[in-house]
């Protein structure tokens, strides 16, 4: 059987609200029925409400102590970085053991990380990265981060539909029509098609801006009309079909040309990036000063900075009537199904990782060599390698 004589363990998130877990009881009975022993800590699934019941009919044993969850498992499965565990005052990366394997979103690249990756590397674990997966078909069920942002476009547009102070849809009424409000999406990636999806199924008047025309034709596909922003497309796709960072001097003609629509606008969603580098700022201050009172910004990049120059990450703040909504970890806020794609995600990582009971570091298959951050005691991952170069710490 696959994964006979593994051991895995599923503690449960500490993270303040972060209410998903890694795995479900479905993916437990799928890593049981394969010989897997599964190890959850006792509470685990609360927060995405699956009962440690629910994990014990799955086949696994519940503990209630997570020190004996990380000292039994071979291989131990999160969603979020380790962070410090104010129960246990010791830090979730002191709990991990030479040669253990981490699965995770570590987001290595990121400075925040860069201490928490060094001791992971430190202590000799094998930790791979589920934000580092490539956008290949045969991972396509292993893309954690697709999923997630597919859960965080559908929800900005509930969030911000919920805040401003009109009806999305034509109404017609007994006092005469009502108008339909302007949802504007910059950035049409994955969340940004989800959220033009859901902004046009709640009836609301779409548009749609992005830098690459594959981007802006699926945008149209869904019913968005789109915003020119005239830049060339040798500017702005570069290798595998990504967006490239665009020079000042472009970011200022795409900021000229989104002026009119942000402003005309009840609702602005934006989710545009380019990997591995900050958000660009597409709205400025004066752009949001020129918006209505009462409409509404979420800025899903947050993560990466942010789109919008005044975002201030984790919080709603309101500048001049108009809301601007930097809320963080959207997924973690609706945790049944964002836990049903993850887990999901990472059981299909896992088979892919796991050959003869044994994890298996292929380092002929793309996905394993790109998600793979520390090995031997050392950091392998090239963004993250790259990142502590440029601020000289290695
Ligand atoms: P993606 O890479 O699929 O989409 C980004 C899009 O932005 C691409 O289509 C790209 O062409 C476009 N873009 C790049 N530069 C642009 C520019 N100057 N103007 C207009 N468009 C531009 O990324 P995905 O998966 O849709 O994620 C988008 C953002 O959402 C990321 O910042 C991600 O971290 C964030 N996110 C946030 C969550 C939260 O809880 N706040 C949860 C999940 C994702």
């Amino acid at each position: 059987m696959k994964y006979q004589g593994l051991t895995i363990g599923v503690p449960k998130e500490i993270l303040t609200g972060e209410r998903r877990v890694a795995a479900t009881p479905e993916t437990v009975a799928q890593f049981v029925k394969g010989g897997a022993k599964v190890l959850v800590e006792a509470g685990a699934g609360v927060g995405a409400y699956f009962s440690d019941d629910d994990y014990r009919a799955a086949g696994a044993e519940v503990l209630a102590d997570v020190r004996e969850v990380y000292a039994g498992a071979d291989l131990i499965l999160k969603v979020k970085e380790p962070q410090f565990h104010e129960g246990l005052q010791v830090h979730e990366t002191q709990l991990l053991r030479q040669g253990q394997v981490l699965i995770t979103f570590l987001h290595p690249a990121s400075p925040g990380n860069h201490q928490m990756v060094k001791a992971l590397a430190e202590r000799g674990v094998i930790s791979l990265t589920l934000d580092s997966i490539p956008r290949i078909s045969r991972a396509q069920s292993m893309d954690a981060l697709t999923s997630m942002s597919t859960v965080a476009g559908y929800k900005a547009v509930l969030m911000a539909a919920n805040r401003i102070p009109k009806f999305l849809p034509l109404m017609g009424t007994a006092v005469g029509m009502l108008q339909p409000a302007q949802v504007l999406v910059i950035g049409t990636g994955v969340a940004g098609l989800q959220a033009i999806a859901t902004a046009k199924r709640l009836g609301a008047v779409v548009y749609a801006a992005d830098i690459r025309p594959d981007a802006r034709e699926q945008a149209k596909s869904l019913g968005a009309r789109l915003v020119e922003l005239g830049i060339p497309e040798d500017l702005a796709v570069g290798e595998g079909g990504y967006a490239k960072h665009l020079t000042p001097e472009w970011l200022d003609k795409e900021r000229e040309a989104l002026r009119d629509v942000v402003a005309g606008s009840d609702i602005v969603i934006t989710s545009a990036l380019v990997p591995g580098k900050e958000a660009p700022i597409l709205i400025t201050k004066a752009m949001v000063e020129a918006m209505k009172p009462g409409s509404c910004i979420v800025d899903i990049s947050i993560d990466q900075g942010g789109n919008c120059e005044l975002t201030q990450g984790g919080a709603v703040k309101e500048h001049k009537g108009v809301i601007i909504d930097g809320t963080k970890n959207i997924p973690g806020t609706m945790p049944t199904s964002s836990t049903a794609m993850f887990s999901k995600n990472m059981l299909n990582f896992v088979d892919n990782l796991v050959a003869d009971g044994k994890v298996n570091l292929n380092m002929d298959d793309e996905i394993i060599r790109a998600t793979l951050v520390t090995r031997d005691g050392r950091i392998v991952h090239e963004g993250t390698l790259e990142s502590m170069r440029a601020r000289g710490e290695i």
